[in-house]
């Protein structure tokens, strides 16, 4: 099995290499024609063996690149093409909510899997976006990573921004074997949020090192004001952890000035990336890819 890492996941993809017992690891050559289309040359003897393309699609130009790339390996001769976007761009638009709109999820699951055997992402926004897939498609999780990385910490309470990262929680609870307990949120727009406690608490929230956890950060405005909340209501210390850290803008600065320690897995590089998929996206590749 060759591995070859994308421009916008290279890190990541020499890491499943590695997890895939040092399987042969390459970067494809890239460059802009003088119009700014994008050229891609994948090296290697591709040839009749199975290749695991990595690149996360954050944005427009990764998914052409994912796209080429898919293309090229095919036209190397590979066996089988595994494609996995461990950021799987446009997946929060993933129903219609107004009449004319696309159900942008659904379309570039299309497109991703056109050239592709099999497809591997990480927590989606909605699990229900791997239907639209009509190859065989399997969704990794960021919440064992973050918790290998929690084992090592003095941790006492899980919470989650809001109730629809509750099951997202709930297992990280269950692994890490601590109380937890979910925010209610409100949205206001894109960028506002209002949170409040839920009515129960597992317990007194004073003096305790709690985790906000979340399935991706962008704005910044959820785990802000999760932070301000925990910090009125007396709780120790703050970490924020996150599968996908997009961190738009300052993001990142304005979380690290509420909380003591802000970290996200490896699916995007940023600064936060402490924890990697890397095992548990290998896991998926072996067990789905018997040769
Ligand atoms: C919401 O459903 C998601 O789980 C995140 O809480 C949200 O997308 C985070 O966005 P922001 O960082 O902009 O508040």
């Amino acid at each position: 099995m060759h591995v070859i890492g994308g421009t916008a996941s290279t890190a990541l993809a020499e890491r499943i290499s590695r997890e895939l017992g040092n399987a042969p690891f390459g970067i494809p050559f890239t460059k802009r024609f003088p119009d700014g289309e994008l050229y891609v040359r994948v090296g290697g003897r591709l040839e009749g063996d199975d290749v695991v393309i990595v690149q996360s699609t954050r944005t427009d130009e990764d998914l052409v690149e994912l796209l080429l790339l898919e293309d090229a390996i095919r036209e190397a001769g590979a066996k089988r093409t595994f494609v996995v976007v461990p950021y799987f761009g446009y997946a929060r638009q993933d129903r219609r909510f107004f009449p004319g709109e696309p159900v942008s999820a659904r379309a570039l699951c299309r497109h991703v899997e056109l050239d592709a055997d099999l497809v591997v992402t990480v927590d989606l926004h909605s699990a229900q976006t791997l239907s639209h897939f009509t190859k065989p498609a399997f969704e990794a999780s960021g919440i064992p990573a973050i918790a290998r990385m929690l084992r090592e910490r003095p941790i006492d309470l899980l919470v989650s921004p809001d109730k629809g990262g509750i099951e997202r929680v709930r297992r990280m609870a269950q692994l890490l074997d601590k109380p937890w307990f979910a925010l209610e949120k409100k949205r206001i727009d894109s960028e506002h949020v209002e949170l409040s406690l839920p009515a129960s608490l597992p317990g007194p929230l004073e003096a305790k090192h709690t985790v906000i956890i979340d399935d991706v950060i962008t704005t910044g405005g959820t785990i802000v004001e999760a932070a301000k909340l925990l910090k009125k209501h007396g709780v120790g210390a703050i970490s924020a952890a996150c599968t996908h850290g997009l961190f738009l803008r300052d993001a990142f600065e304005r979380i690290k000035a509420v909380t003591d320690e802000v970290f996200s897995t490896d699916t995007l590089g940023n600064p936060a990336e402490k924890a990697s998929v890397a095992p548990d996206i290998a896991q998926i590749l072996r067990r789905e890819s018997p040769s």
